[in-house]
């Protein structure tokens, strides 16, 4: 598939790297093709092309949206998704690891909202980007799982495929609403981890019997 990433940093990166990896075609979205991101990034892996931003939309299967959540706003307001998937991997993070938007709503229905014509589906947001740059768990009997959510059910099982590709579980909670609570699961990861010294490549797991 054609992948497309607004926003190739930490997390981008890791994602399209191992999906360029797994034989998918990466195309960076950004309107300065010479942006410091972009120009490391195809250091990194020279097969990632780069496209203006809509023409990438344009010329992908999927959208990834990978950028600081403070300027989704701003880059998403003038784009039109006709259509397509669009995966949030983004998280509104307030002042002292809190929710960006005091918890009254998604950062994830806040994007839909912006992004005309999308169908958004949250996911790769629960962990840090050290668990996107290597998820494979080779000792282990149960995989770890990742959390998804989305009104879209077809997109939704893309993000599922991808996710497997991955080496994830993937775990669909529900409706689009409800990434609040994987953004707060995030803020756990992230206190758990940034803060009080838990391991970046500790995961969550789904068990059920
Ligand atoms: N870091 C983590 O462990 C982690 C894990 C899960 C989720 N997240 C979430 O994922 C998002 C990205 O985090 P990150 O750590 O990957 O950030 P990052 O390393 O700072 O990368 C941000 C990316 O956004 C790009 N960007 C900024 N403005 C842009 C624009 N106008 N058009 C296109 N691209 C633009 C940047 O490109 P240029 O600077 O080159 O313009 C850069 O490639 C955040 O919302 C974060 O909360 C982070």
């Amino acid at each position: 598939m054609k992948l497309a990433f607004i926003g190739i940093g930490n997390v981008g990166y890791a994602l399209a790297n191992n999906f360029q990896i797994k034989g998918h075609e990466i195309i960076i979205a950004h309107d300065d093709e010479k942006s410091d991101s972009a120009v490391k990034a195809q250091e990194k892996n020279p097969a990632f092309g780069v496209l203006p931003i809509q023409e990438a939309i344009e010329a992908s299967d999927v959208v990834f949206l990978a950028t600081p959540f403070k300027l989704n706003e701003e880059i998403l307001s003038p784009l039109d998704f006709k259509g397509k998937t669009l995966i949030d991997c983004t998280n509104p993070i307030g002042p002292g690891i809190s929710h960006g938007l005091e918890s009254k709503i998604s950062g994830s229905e806040k994007v839909q909202e912006w992004a005309k014509g999308a169908k958004v589906v949250k996911a790769f947001t629960i962990y840090g980007f050290e668990n996107l740059e290597n998820p494979g768990f080779p000792n282990q009997d149960v995989k770890p799982v990742m959390l998804i959510a989305g009104d879209d059910s077809k997109s939704k099982v893309l993000v599922h495929s991808l996710n497997t590709q991955l080496g994830f579980e993937t775990l669909d909670v529900g409706d689009l609403s409800l990434s609040l609570h994987l953004e707060h699961m995030t803020l756990l990861w992230v206190k758990m981890v940034r803060k009080n010294g838990h391991h970046p490549n500790f995961t969550w797991a789904y068990l059920e019997r």
